[in-house]
């Protein structure tokens, strides 16, 4: 049975004998004998391997072993003399599965940029950077299960496919239920793609949230962790069209309690992925951003600014700096405002709460003098908004009268109104967007690296 290459540059000893199987990143041939270095995905760091001309098939294998190509060793462990490695294989056999032709294939050993990685995403996850991008990006995931699992939250499902703009932005892919069997499969590409759902506008979901009241209204905990939609035409590189959000719910909970669970999670993330994957927080340090493992520190270690919307504005106004966009008790916070305030002032992530009723959804509790509402979004620094989070409106008539307000149809929302009819409680969540976490995380410039298959505008190639 093969082994995985993290565990026997782990633990593995001399004398041992092994089977690894992985991809070729570098070939080195001496006299009487070659190197190759052995990657599987399971860490940074590939194992060496040393091929004696003795290894049966020796000339043939060489010959065939370039960067890329798929191999299997058994040999036995040794101490290595290399630099910066404990032990190395000495193969007794070695088989190739698939040779990768050095004219062609187009990952060789230099570095290569994001964009020229982007326009070959099916074969970008085996660079070092992409490699250790997903190998964080699953350990944010486990941290962020173990975070819910732990406090006794239900993970829930929620569906993909709906009827309701939770955010009442607009922003929705429709989905079309035309059925392509009569089709050739060269005029799709024509068809009208208009219909709608079996006759009922259906839509991509943009977030969970509306379902996961429901569930939080039977199990009190209850999370969400899935891939959501957004119709909006945003070529940032902090925007997708198709990213993952993870969102809380629970019962009996304010706004501050919302916070606290919000700022505990954040920290349990970072200190978890910390200790399980830190070759490759390293790595984002030295190669990336060389701020990584100072951000790591400081959200585990540091308490968390907080303050009002109210207040948010007044810091920006008194900035002593002139802003792209204006700056107004009533407009929404742009960006290079959230930037200033978590990167610049405060210099740590910042919850924003109390944000004036008109820019914010209809289901956000609204406060004794109805200008704002019980709304928080945590800014964090590079990245701008990281998390987005309220107490949800619990009183039937005023939620009715919000949903009026907003141009919505109460009648849409009939079963969103029964929740508050039959057993409501004070209850709040929130949405963290898993693509930006993992770009803070990583220190990745563009949101589209920390994916492995991005969906942004014009971007969908398979
Ligand atoms: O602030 P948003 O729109 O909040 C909601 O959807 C609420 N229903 C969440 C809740 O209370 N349960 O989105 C939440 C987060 C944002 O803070 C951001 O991190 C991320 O989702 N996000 C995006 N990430 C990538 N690309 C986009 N187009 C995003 N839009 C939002
Ligand atoms: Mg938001």
């Amino acid at each position: 049975m093969a082994r995985r290459i993290v565990e026997l540059l782990r633990t593995g000893q001399p004398d041992e004998s092994v089977t690894i199987q992985g991809w070729v990143r570098t070939k080195r041939e001496q006299k009487g004998f070659s190197f190759i270095e052995v990657n599987d995905g399971s860490s940074m760091a590939g194992l060496q391997v040393v091929i004696n001309q003795t290894v049966p098939g020796y000339e043939e294998a060489i010959k065939r072993l370039s960067t890329g190509a798929s191999v299997e060793v058994s040999g036995v462990l040794v101490p290595s003399l290399g630099k910066g490695q404990r032990i190395e294989v000495k193969a007794d056999s070695v088989a190739v599965f698939g040779e990768a032709d050095p004219e062609t294939y187009p990952l060789q050993k230099k570095r290569h940029s994001f964009e020229f990685l982007r326009e070959i995403g099916h074969l970008r996850s085996r660079t070092n950077t992409l490699g250790a991008v997903f190998r964080v990006r699953n350990a944010c995931a486990t941290a962020i299960h173990q975070f819910f699992q732990d406090q006794g939250f239900l993970w829930v499902h929620t569906p993909v496919l709906t009827a309701s703009d939770c955010e009442g932005a607009g922003e929705m892919f429709a989905v079309t239920s035309l059925n392509l069997k009569q089709v050739p499969m060269t005029a799709q590409k024509e068809v009208d793609y208009s219909k709608d759902f079996f006759g009922k506008p259906t839509y991509l979901t943009v977030s969970g949230q509306l379902e996961a009241e429901i569930m939080a209204m039977a199990f009190s905990n209850v999370y969400t962790f899935g891939p959501t939609f957004r119709a909006e035409n945003s070529n940032t590189s902090r925007h997708l069209a198709e990213f993952w959000m993870v969102e809380p719910e629970m019962a009996f909970c304010d706004l501050e309690g919302d916070m606290d669970l919000a700022e505990a999670f954040l920290k349990h993330i970072f200190k978890q992925v910390m200790a399980t994957c830190p070759e490759d927080m390293e790595f984002f340090n030295a190669r990336i951003d060389n701020s990584v493992l100072a951000t790591a520190e400081n959200i585990i270690n540091t308490e968390f600014e907080r303050l009002t919307y109210t207040d948010a504005i007044a810091q920006l106004q008194n900035a002593g700096k002139t802003f792209e966009y204006p700056v107004e008790w009533g407009l929404d916070l742009q960006s290079e405002h959230e930037r200033y305030l978590a990167e610049e002032l405060f210099k740590k992530p910042t919850i924003v709460t109390d944000y004036p009723t008109e820019i914010k959804a209809f289901y956000m509790r609204l406060s004794d003098d109805e200008q704002t509402v019980r709304a928080m979004d945590i800014l964090v620094p590079k990245i701008g908004e990281i998390i987005g989070g309220s107490q949800r409106e619990e009183r039937l008539d005023v939620l009715e009268r919000r949903i009026r307000q907003q141009g919505l149809d109460p009648a849409d929302y009939w079963w969103y109104l029964d929740l508050r009819r039959y057993g409501t409680v004070p209850h709040a969540g929130f949405g963290l967007g898993f693509e930006r976490l993992v770009q803070f995380m990583t220190g990745m410039g563009n949101i589209r690296d920390v994916i492995p298959f991005p969906r942004a505008p014009l971007s969908v190639e398979f």
